[in-house]
């Protein structure tokens, strides 16, 4: 019998204490720890596989990406997955990882590489018929529904796969510690085994990982130390989107953002997402205004809206939508303030099209001549953009990287944009509308001033 110790774990962060404490001494969390008994590890001093070399001596970089098959995980990688690599891909149950897992699975295995999918969540047949709908079958895509890890590895030395999918990191696990699949300490053992399997083995390995909102099951936010790249994929579950970043990548950047969209038979790539946003959209209905946002390097062109009603309430409701509320807060008090306009007895609704959300400051602007448009009831110029970020002041600051920006609105068929005064020039195809203040942004914009 392996000898154990018994640890308090945050299921937060990860980090341990001797004793179990109502608060982590770590993240501030309260109530988070949980006990565990872990394995003590022997202390083996004497064998060394990897001796100091000089700096200088060192073979330089050669990380080689395989490409995945799938063009916009590819963009977000930097080319594909890289061999000896453990990439985590994380998101919300139901968003689509086992989805996308098995379509790179099955792409990579039509490119020539031999790719073990393990997945101890669901059961061949399952995962057979997820395949077919995928059209996902192929003859050097192995599965296994194996959830002990070192039998696991057993598979993975008799196979020689190129790729390991685990689907999902949670459900696997490692029979010397005795707590429950899904604990930290499985998850962190399970994980830190697999990720030295792909270093020895020289195997790219892609685990999933759920993360829960109320944090019930270990976070994938305990492994992100331990892998060379963190994946996140997010969207809203009712909505067809589906975003795909890295947060941590050793390889490449982690400013790309790939797009898919969820469909009867997978996820396909989008290729332009400013367009599909737009799609739907009515620019001749008041109270709708788009706004080129950017996600890392990516701009893209969303629409915000905003509609106003008479509030019968004491204290009128304002409500966001894949916005910030603060923010939203803010913008309405400077139109009340800076404007004048009469917003203090009408409820405000505003909401970013399509499911996403809206983080930037650089969208003030689009808000507020949302809800301008609404209030006065008239639609603003159906070729028009707007964006900055407004101060207390009424005051519009410029957004970084403007005429990336301005370049996307172009290139979809905006001729106009307001901008803040102090914003570089413009690229071609886009006029540019100069405003210091929201009150001038909004004369600009066509709306009638109170
Ligand atoms: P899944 O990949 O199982 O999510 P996760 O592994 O993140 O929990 O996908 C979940 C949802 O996607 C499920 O509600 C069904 C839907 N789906 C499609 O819409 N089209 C498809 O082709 C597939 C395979 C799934
Ligand atoms: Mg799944």
């Amino acid at each position: 019998m392996p000898r154990t110790r018994t640890v308090y774990r945050c299921r937060e962060c990860g980090a341990s204490s001797p004793s179990w404490v109502g608060r982590c001494p770590s993240c501030h969390e309260w109530n988070t720890l949980i006990e565990e008994h872990e394995a003590a590890a022997p202390v083996d001093r004497g064998r060394s596989i990897a001796a100091p070399i000089p700096i200088g001596r060192v073979d330089g970089a050669t990380h080689h990406p395989t490409t995945t098959g799938l063009a916009e995980l590819d963009r977000v990688l930097g080319g594909g997955l890289v061999a000896g690599s453990a990439t985590l891909l994380g998101g919300e149950p139901g968003i689509g990882k086992s989805t996308l897992a098995l379509q790179v699975a099955a792409e990579s295995a039509r490119r020539g590489t031999r790719v073990l999918y393990a997945s101890a969540e669901e059961s061949n047949a399952q995962v057979h018929s997820r395949a077919e709908r995928l059209g996902a079958i192929h003859d050097d895509l192995w599965l296994s529904t194996e959830a002990d890890v070192p039998a696991l590895l057993g598979q993975v030395d008799e196979l020689g796969p190129a790729l390991v999918v685990v689907d999902s990191i949670q459900t696997v696990r490692a029979p010397e510690l005795s707590s429950a699949a899904g604990s930290v300490g499985q998850v962190r053992e399970c994980a830190s085994t697999l990720v030295r399997m792909a270093k020895d083995a020289n195997v790219a390995v892609v685990l999933v990982g759920h993360v829960t909102k109320d944090g019930a099951l270990a976070g994938p936010r305990v492994l992100e130390h331990l892998v060379d790249t963190v994946l996140t994929f997010e969207g809203d579950r009712h909505h067809a989107l589906r975003l795909l970043r890295a947060s941590k990548h050793r390889f490449g950047s982690t400013e790309e953002l790939g797009v898919f969209e969820m469909t009867g038979t997978g996820l396909l790539p989008v290729g332009d997402p400013s367009k599909l946003f737009l799609d739907d959209r009515r620019a001749d209905v008041p109270g709708s205004v788009v706004v080129p946002v950017l996600d890392g390097y990516r701009p893209l062109l969303l629409e915000v809206q905003a509609l106003t009603t008479a509030s019968s309430a004491d204290h009128p409701r304002r409500l966001a939508h894949g916005l910030d509320a603060g923010r939203l807060a803010m913008v309405l008090a400077v139109l009340a303030e800076r404007v004048r306009f009469d917003v203090g007895r009408r409820d405000v609704h505003a909401l970013a099209v399509g499911g996403v959300r809206i983080a930037e400051p650089a969208a003030d602007l689009a808000v507020a001549l949302a809800i301008a448009s609404s209030l006065c009831d008239r639609a603003l110029p159906a070729d028009l953009v707007a964006m900055g970020e407004i101060g207390l002041g009424g005051e519009l600051r410029q957004a970084q990287q403007t005429p990336r920006r301005l370049a996307e609105a172009a290139r979809l068929g905006f001729a106009q944009a307001v901008v803040p005064r102090s914003a570089p020039e413009a690229p071609p195809g886009i006029r540019v509308l100069r405003a210091s203040t929201v009150g001038e942004a909004v004369a600009l914009a066509s709306l009638p001033l109170p």
